[in-house]
């Protein structure tokens, strides 16, 4: 699909996935405006060539600006950290969930919107696809399902638009500077400085780490996918897993890390989080069937280039 004449909306630009996301539209020749409040994101992660509105997507003046002439909504603003949303469920439920929907509703063109695998909560099987049960064990998870489940109740007469449902996102440009960031980011970067990480729990819990480059690619093929049939596509009004299908514990995690290092870490262990979920796993075959999305990037790889880097 071409991309020049486009203009692309991207909620949480500021961000890490948005960030890299709003990079690549560009490089693709769209014309990119990002809409971001920068609680988490910065800035300076927002590339020069695109339009930068710092705002908040719960003011609907705000929103009724940038939803205007717009050919398609990436929407990944969102208070992004599960224990930040259980510390205040108000707020996060005005942001993740009251301004997704109303977004849903006021724009006109196709929307992709950033959903989670914290929407399944504890698997019951795993791998987990997207028949798998919803069932969230905190507010971010219910928060997301609310919007997920929205858009998965859309018909044939409603404005096109797709949930994806991200495993646990790493890659260059993570923040890893509060005790919030992605796991991943922390370790790297207390790796790199000698300073000792923590793991909440045993480390035997699992996620599925997937790279943003990958998780880019599944948006972009969604986008298009969107723009060019409309409903008639065959993501509208559903859901797809973002993911590798290969879980992994934290502790094998630190002996990646250990390896790629050629040192031993200093760790230490501490009490579970508050709305952890212990493993997560998906499968990603909806996405390769219906999409023909790939995953490129193996874990060993994205971390040997975050610590190189
Ligand atoms: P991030 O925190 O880096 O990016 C989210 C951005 O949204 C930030 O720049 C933040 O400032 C902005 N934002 C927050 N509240 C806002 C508001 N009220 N108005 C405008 N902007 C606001 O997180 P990320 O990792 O880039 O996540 C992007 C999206 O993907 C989020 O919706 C997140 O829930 C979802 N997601 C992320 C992961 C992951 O592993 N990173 C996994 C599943 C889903
Ligand atoms: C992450 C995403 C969330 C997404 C979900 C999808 C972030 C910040 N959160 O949540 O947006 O919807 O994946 O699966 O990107 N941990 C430690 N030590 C640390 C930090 C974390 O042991 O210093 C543990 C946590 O307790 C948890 C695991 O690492 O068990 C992963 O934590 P985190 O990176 O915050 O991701 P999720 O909570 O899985």
């Amino acid at each position: 699909m071409d991309w020049q004449s486009k203009q692309v909306l991207v909620t949480g630009g500021a961000g890490f996935i948005g960030s890299h996301l709003s990079a690549k539209l560009l490089e693709l020749g769209a014309d990119v405006t990002v809409l971001d409040d920068c609680s988490a994101g910065d800035p300076v992660k927002v590339p020069s060539e695109a339009h930068f509105i710092e705002g908040c997507i719960t003011d609907s003046t705000t929103r009724a600006s940038v939803l205007d002439e717009v050919d398609v909504v990436f929407h990944l603003a969102a208070i992004a950290s599960v224990p930040l949303c259980e510390a205040d469920p108000e707020r996060s439920d005005q942001v993740n969930r009251q301004a997704s929907l109303e977004i849903l509703q006021e724009a006109s063109c196709p929307i992709v919107f950033a959903s989670s695998a914290a929407i399944y909560g504890e698997p019951v099987s795993i791998p987990i696809n997207e028949n798998h049960p919803i069932a969230p064990v905190g507010h971010y998870g219910g928060q997301k399902a609310d919007v997920d489940n929205a858009i998965n109740s859309l018909d044939k007469d409603s404005n096109p638009a797709v949930a994806l449902r991200f495993f646990n996102v790493f890659g260059q440009g993570q923040d890893p500077s509060s005790q919030y960031s992605g796991v991943l980011s922390i370790f790297i970067d207390r790796a790199s400085t000698n300073s000792p990480i923590t793991i909440f729990g045993d480390g035997e819990q699992t996620r599925d780490f997937i790279h943003v480059s990958d998780v880019i690619a599944a948006l972009i093929k969604c986008g298009e996918s969107l723009i060019e049939q409309g409903t008639s596509s065959p993501a509208h009004g559903e859901s797809f897993n973002v993911c590798t299908g290969h879980p992994v514990t934290l502790n094998q995690v630190v002996k990646v890390i250990e390896d790629c290092l050629g040192e031993k870490l200093e760790v230490g262990y501490q009490q579970v989080r508050e709305g952890d979920i212990k493993h997560s796993s998906g499968d990603s075959s909806k996405l390769q069937q219906k999409l023909d999305w790939s995953q490129n990037i193996q874990l060993s790889e994205g971390l040997s280039d975050l610590i190189s880097n």
